[in-house]
């Protein structure tokens, strides 16, 4: 990677909270850069290095300053934050206020003063690097959660810009938003967007009743659609537009690596290293509370418990990367899933032949192909989840219409995978029972279902959610 040494004139900006890559600090001292994780990164990335474009973000550490550089064509543009801002700003709103309230409140949101005050500063902060990366009259794409008040603060600095923001995790219903103290403050920060872009039309909806209710904005009435038909809403003198564009992946360049013969060989392997088990059941996820992990250890345990599972016949591999590690909710459900995997391997392992592996760890990309291939059931649980795009990544790995997928009703992916096995993921026993029905199921069947989930997948990708998000926002586009 090389410093620039120029402050860039960018056509097309990304701002997102975290940069594509993180600063690490190694053990002797030295540093190095390593892929960021999360579904935003993972989505983005492909597209962005394919259109070098810019990106503005922290990377990924306190206190220090980096330049700006050039990571293979993509520009670099590091926002540093100081260890207050990233138990305020990072740590305290983005995720233990709006990260819970946005989830439906599965665990409860902390309304704390001083980390809305912090979140203000450091949203003015990102506002104030994007103004200075952006050319005169170019797109900037503000993503997420933690960046809601970026759309408003850069047209008051930069009214020349073409802005559009996306939301990667749910809208809460509107009761849920109306807890939020700064709640009409949230809204007049994304309504400086000229489009506001959520996954799911319900979002887009709650949201236009929102700006009606908190910031008299008028809007249109009609239901919003997928891609199409987004609401209207008059600010001033702009119209700000509201849509629904579901993210994906990189569906073809996952399919494609799924097929390489190093793939294929180390899923072999995998299964070999697992002892050859009659069934793997794969869980892949950020260590988060809202992804249902525990859950689907308790469902599980219950199985072995009750003989409908023989211990000998499966084995069930959780990868887990860490996350958010000092926020207390984090740390409390860590504990909880590590006792599971304890209590689980305790009363149903073998020596040598642990029923769950449990790996605290983030693995690469052609590594987790390979589990991908080697997975008879994917389990993705979440108890909300804006998406999902593990359970997409699945299905894009399996070219050779194997394996079963287990997904929660309540991930966003959900509305798009109807031939996946849905479940309630409150509901134990229809958890337990979509196990086993994932665990027996007849090939014939499993081969239908996932035929038609890569159809839906692989004709519904990345760029083309970037495309329509783009397209919606009027941004010209640069193959
Ligand atoms: P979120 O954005 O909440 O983390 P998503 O499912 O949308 O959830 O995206 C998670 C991304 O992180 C996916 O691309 C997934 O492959 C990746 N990922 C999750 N866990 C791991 C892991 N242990 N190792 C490598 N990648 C992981
Ligand atoms: O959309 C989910 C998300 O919160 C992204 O904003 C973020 O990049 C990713 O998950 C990982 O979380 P964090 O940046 O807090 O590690």
């Amino acid at each position: 990677m090389a410093e620039t040494g120029r402050t860039a004139s960018a056509d097309f900006v990304v701002v997102a909270n975290r940069l594509p890559v993180d600063l690490e600090r190694t053990a002797d001292g030295s540093r190095r850069w390593t892929a960021s994780p999360g579904g935003l990164v993972s989505a983005l990335e492909p597209f962005l290095r394919s259109r070098k474009g810019a990106w503005v973000g922290w990377p990924g550490v306190p206190d220090v300053e980096v330049e700006e550089f050039d990571d293979d064509g993509l520009v670099l543009h590091p926002v540093s934050l100081t260890s207050d801002d990233v138990r305020d700003y990072y740590e305290g709103f983005s995720n233990a206020t709006l990260w819970p309230l946005y989830h439906d409140v599965v665990a409860r949101p902390v309304f704390e003063r001083s980390w809305w005050e912090s979140y203000v500063r450091v949203n003015r902060r990102f506002a104030e690097a994007s103004a200075k990366v952006a050319a005169e009259g170019a797109t900037v794409w503000i993503q997420d959660y933690q960046l809601q008040l970026v759309p408003a603060m850069l047209r008051e600095l930069r009214p020349d810009l073409r802005i559009g923001f996306f939301l990667h995790i749910p809208f809460p219903p509107v009761e849920l938003f109306m807890q939020m103290p700064w709640r009409t403050e949230i809204v007049r920060g994304l309504v400086g967007a000229d489009l506001v872009g959520f996954h799911r039309p319900g979002g887009a909806q709650n949201f236009l009743w929102l700006a009606r209710q908190l910031a008299g904005l008028e809007s249109s009435r009609g239901a919003v659609g997928i891609r199409t038909r987004p609401g209207l809403m008059q600010v001033g003198d702009r119209t700000v537009r509201v849509g629904a564009f579901p993210i994906s992946i990189d569906a073809i360049g996952l399919d494609k690596l799924s097929k390489t013969k190093g793939v294929a060989e180390r899923a072999a392997q995998l299964r070999r290293d697992l002892g050859n088990p009659k069934k793997v059941l794969l869980g892949v996820d950020r260590l988060d509370y809202t992804k249902g992990i525990d859950l689907r250890l308790q469902a599980l345990h219950e199985l072995l418990h009750e003989g409908r599972v023989r211990p000998e016949d499966v084995t069930f591999v959780q990868l887990a990367t860490p996350s958010r590690e000092r926020v207390e909710h984090y740390q409390r459900m860590r504990g909880d899933i590590e006792q599971m995997v304890g209590r689980i391997n305790g009363e149903f392992a073998r020596v040598g032949r642990p029923v769950v592996h449990y790996l605290h760890q983030s693995v690469n990309r052609t590594e987790l192909a390979a589990f991908f291939s080697a997975a008879d059931v994917m389990v993705v649980t979440p108890l909300r989840d804006g998406m999902n795009l593990v359970c997409k990544e699945y299905v894009a790995c399996r070219h050779d219409l194997g394996g079963a997928l287990v997904l929660s009703e309540f991930a966003g992916a959900a509305a798009e995978l109807t031939s996946a096995l849905l479940v309630n993921p409150h509901d134990l026993d229809g958890v337990k029972n979509a196990l086993e029905t994932a665990i027996t199921l007849d090939p014939a069947e499993g081969r239908r279902r996932m035929r038609a989930m890569r159809r839906q997948v692989l004709t519904h990708d990345v760029d083309r959610w970037a495309r329509s998000f783009l397209q919606a926002l009027g941004a010209e586009l640069a193959d």
